[in-house]
């Protein structure tokens, strides 16, 4: 069984639910035993579709399990699926839109299926605070930023699992069965205090997993993009699915998003350092002048000695989701280098870059409200929510 993180041992921690610190990914790669994205898959998936996308040029999506399998599939011929999915435990941020994008390159480029989960249970497990309303209510919210994202309706597949249990339910119970709590308990640092519904809930994130191949009624094997974070509980799937009956889920990893005050990962817990999608330019235009940059204390000592981006909240902002052009991406940190360029001028560049797509996206995302009945599956209308 692979360790979980503690923050005392290694300075940071990474679990599902908790993600704090200098996160050192060569070392998750280590500890949770994934494979390295190398060049050679790089090549090799560029090579199949013709192109590639900056998250997997720039190391974003670094890590994966199985990957080599699953381009081996599709040369053959053979169906696979991208399963993926999101916590609704508030509004979306722009963080959260960097898995969905590049799951969107992939559904086009590979013309698959995607499963979307969200899992309003878990936040409503999760989080003591929370009710089931309102995490539902937020699963429909993210609902409409993952449509306005462009995806094919034909091909792409929403689920809220409170809306959708009875297609989940039996995997869940195939997988549950074959996990203890104590496979659980070392993986996710539970203890006798964790309420049974989160102990549980780790088999209805992997039920998703053998959904196609149920539904399709053939065998279609997932891969998965999501946040490294995520992987502890497929890394519990995987041990378990050849015993019932399936093949194992692929992954394809990314690092996360990091937070404009320069520490952590974006999150929803922290409004004043992190974009959401539904922010007015205002908000952005705050949020931005605030963030944490590579500048010096004044602008001669700027100019003169110049500055640093690869500490900078605004460059990490370009380079993970809002510059898909490397050369402008190098080129603006080569001028913060030599002290060409500013911070208040490379704060308003970003700015206009972020509310360029924030308008778009606010659009898009009005019209993806009437879209909902096109996207989102369910097997039943729940009572206590009219
Ligand atoms: N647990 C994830 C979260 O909190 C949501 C999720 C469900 C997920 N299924 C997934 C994420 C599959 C990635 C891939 O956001």
């Amino acid at each position: 069984m692979q360790k979980n993180h503690r923050p005392e041992e290694e300075g940071f921690t990474v679990t599902p639910w908790e993600v704090e610190g200098d996160i050192d990914y060569e070392k998750l790669i280590e500890d949770f035993g994934t494979e390295d994205l190398n060049q050679d898959l790089l090549d090799r998936i560029e090579k199949m579709v013709g192109d590639t996308h900056f998250m997997l040029r720039r190391g974003i999506f670094y890590s994966h399990r199985d990957l080599d399998r699953i381009l081996d599939d599709h040369e053959e011929g053979k169906k696979f699926a991208l399963y993926t999915g999101r916590g609704p435990s508030g509004h979306t941020h722009v963080g959260h839109l960097m898995p969905w994008i590049f799951a969107k390159w992939m559904q086009d480029k590979f013309d698959v299926d995607l499963y979307f989960q969200l899992t309003d249970d878990e936040k409503f497990l999760f989080n003591f605070d929370s009710e089931l309303e309102d995490t539902y209510s937020y699963a429909i919210e993210n609902a409409k930023d993952i449509i306005a994202l462009g995806f094919d309706p034909d091909k792409t597949h929403i689920f809220i699992d409170t809306d959708f249990i009875h297609q989940l339910y039996p995997l869940a119970l195939k997988v549950g069965k074959r996990l203890n709590f104590s496979n659980v308990k070392a993986v996710f640092g539970f203890d006798n205090s964790t309420n049974v519904g989160s102990i549980f809930y780790t088999a209805i994130q992997s039920a998703p997993c053998f959904l196609p191949t149920e539904l399709e009624g053939e065998e279609v094997p997932v891969l998965i993009p999501c946040g490294i974070d995520q992987d502890p509980h497929f890394r519990l799937t995987r041990d378990i699915a050849e015993t019932i009956g399936y093949t194992k889920p692929a992954l394809l990893h990314n690092k996360l998003a990091p937070s404009l005050d320069g520490t952590g990962k974006m999150s929803a817990s922290q409004p004043k350092t992190t974009i959401f999608t539904t922010d007015k330019p205002e908000d952005v235009d705050e949020k931005i002048n605030e963030a944490f940059t590579g500048g010096r204390i004044s602008a001669a000592e700027q100019r003169e000695k110049g500055g640093d981006p690869s500490i900078c909240a605004i460059q990490n902002y370009r380079y993970y989701i809002f510059e898909s052009d490397d050369e402008k991406v190098d080129s603006i940190a080569e001028r913060c280098r030599k002290g060409d360029i500013l911070c208040g001028e490379c704060k308003q560049l970003l700015k206009e870059n972020i509310n360029r797509f924030l308008s778009e996206h606010q659009e898009r995302r009005e019209k993806a409200e009437k879209m909902l009945d096109d996207f989102l599956v369910k097997d039943c209308e729940q009572e206590f929510r009219s």
